[in-house]
C-alpha cells in the first residue's frame, strides 16, 4: 500500500460543488483583488476567529512581518521566538529589520518554553512570537504573564494551528494578533499561497491594511508599503473550505488518537505529547527516534515501505546557513530541546481524508520499522 502525505485533491473532490461555485462567482464578478469574495472571507475569518477583524495578505510569512510592522517594530528592537520551527518565523522578523531572539522548546509539546523567554528579554525587547507548533496551542497564559510584565506585544504564529485552542484560552484572545498561512498544505489551505491577520487591535488593523496595498489610502494616494493581497480566487476556495474546518480538525484528532493508541509501547521512537484539555489539531503527528542517529535510516523505512513519512523541521533555525545573518538573529541559552527535536522528528502521514486502511497499514509498517530499530 501506498500513503501519501497530503490529501488535498482528495479534499478538493469532497468538497469540489461548493469550491467551483465559489470560483465561479469571482470570475463572473470581475473583480478579482480586494473584491467582493475578499471582504466577504475576511468578515467569515473574524467571526470565525472571535476578533473585530481579519486582514486577507498574499502568505503567512507576510501575515507576521506585516503584523509587526504596523505596530512600529523594526530596525533596532529584538523579538523572541523558538529556534524549532519553520524558517519563516525567523525570516519574517529579519525582514523588519529586528533581531530575531531564539530560545529553546519545552521538551514536552515543541512549543516556546515560557521560563526561557525572561532570560531573553533585553531593554530592546519588543515581542514575543510564539508558534503553535503541529498544531497545539504554546502556553499563552503564561507567555501573557511575561509579556505584561514587560511590557512587550505578542504576535501568534498560527500557521499551524487553526481552530486549536488552550484549556482556558482560546487563540488570539492574549495576544495582540494572529498570524495564518493558508498555503495548501496547511489545515486550512487554499490551492497556492495565502495568509491572514487576525486581531482587535486597531492599529494594527489599520496598519497591516495600508502596509499591504501599496501604503495607499485612497486612489492615487500611497504611503510606505507593499503589495501583500488576499487574491479573490484564493478567497472563494477558502470560504468554501472554512465551513469545514472544524469537522475535518475533528477527523485529524481521531487519526491522531489511532495513531497513538496503535503505537504504545514502542522502544524505538517516542510519541507525540498533547497538552490536556487542550484542543490539539494536529496539523503534523511527528513521532521523535529515541536514538537519534537511527532517525534517517528510520524515515527510510518507511519510505521504502510505501509511507511518505517528512521531517518537520530537521534543521532548526539557529542552524540554518548564514546564521545569524549579521545581526539579524541571536540565540540564548542551550538550545537541547530544539536540537533534539530536530534531529529525532519524523512526520507520519495526517490529513483528514485518510483511510482507517491507510492509518492502519500506517501503524502496522512502524511497529515493523520498531522491531528493526529497537
Ligand atoms: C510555523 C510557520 N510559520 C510561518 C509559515 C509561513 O507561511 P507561508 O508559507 O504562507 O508564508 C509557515 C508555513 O509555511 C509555518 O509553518
Amino acid at each position: 500500500m501506498k500513503v501519501a502525505f497530503y490529501g488535498h485533491v482528495r479534499q478538493y473532490h469532497n468538497i469540489k460543488a461548493e469550491i467551483d461555485a465559489n470560483i465561479q462567482r469571482v470570475l463572473e464578478s470581475g473583480e478579482y483583488v480586494q473584491g467582493p469574495m475578499n471582504k466577504q472571507f475576511e468578515q467569515e475569518l473574524a467571526a470565525f476567529s472571535g476578533t473585530k477583524y481579519a486582514i486577507g495578505v498574499g502568505n503567512g510569512t507576510d501575515a507576521i512581518w506585516l503584523a509587526l510592522m504596523a505596530l512600529g517594530i523594526g530596525q533596532g528592537d529584538e523579538i523572541i521566538t523558538n529556534a524549532n520551527t519553520f524558517f519563516a518565523t525567523a525570516e519574517a522578523i529579519w525582514i523588519t529589520g529586528a533581531t530575531a531572539v531564539l530560545v529553546d522548546c519545552d521538551p514536552k509539546t515543541k512549543c516556546i518554553d515560557p521560563a526561557k523567554i525572561a532570560a531573553a528579554i533585553t531593554p530592546k525587547t519588543k515581542c514575543i512570537i510564539p508558534v503553535h507548533l503541529y498544531g497545539q496551542c504554546a502556553d499563552m497564559p503564561a507567555i501573557k504573564k511575561i509579556a505584561d510584565q514587560h511590557q512587550l506585544f505578542i504576535i501568534e504564529d498560527n500557521a499551524q494551528a487553526i481552530d486549536a485552542a488552550g484549556d482556558t484560552f482560546k487563540i488570539g484572545e492574549l495576544s495582540d494578533a494572529v498570524a495564518t498561512s493558508f498555503i495548501i498544505q496547511k489545515n486550512l489551505g487554499t490551492f497556492g499561497d495565502s495568509g491572514a491577520i487576525v486581531t482587535n487591535n486597531e492599529q494594527i488593523n489599520k496598519g497591516a491594511r495600508l502596509l499591504r496595498s501599496h501604503g495607499s489610502p485612497a486612489r492615487n494616494v500611497h504611503s510606505f508599503g507593499f503589495n501583500s493581497r488576499l487574491d479573490d480566487i484564493h478567497a472563494g476556495v477558502l470560504s468554501a473550505k472554512l465551513k469545514h474546518i472544524h469537522e475535518w480538525n475533528n477527523q485529524r484528532i481521531q487519526w491522531a488518537a489511532r495513531y497513538t493508541a496503535g503505537l504504545q509501547g514502542a522502544k524505538s521512537f517516542d510519541l507525540p505529547y498533547a497538552t490536556p484539555g487542550y484542543r490539539h489539531v494536529w496539523h503534523l503527528y511527528v513521532i521523535e527516534a529515541k536514538t537519534p542517529a537511527k532517525r534517517d535510516a528510520m524515515v527510510d523505512f518507511l519510505v521504502k515501505n510505501g509511507i511518505d513519512a517528512k521531517t518537520h523541521y530537521s534543521i532548526a533555525i539557529h542552524r540554518q546557513p548564514g546564521f545569524p545573518w549579521g545581526k539579524g538573529a541571536r540565540i540564548v541559552g542551550a538550545l537541547t530541546n530544539a536540537e533534539h527535536n530536530a534531529a529525532s522528528c519524523i512526520s507520519l502521514p495526517m490529513f483528514p481524508e485518510l483511510t482507517a486502511e491507510e492509518v492502519d497499514y500506517v501503524i502496522a509498517t512502524c511497529k515493523e520499522m520498531d522491531a528493526a530499530f529497537a
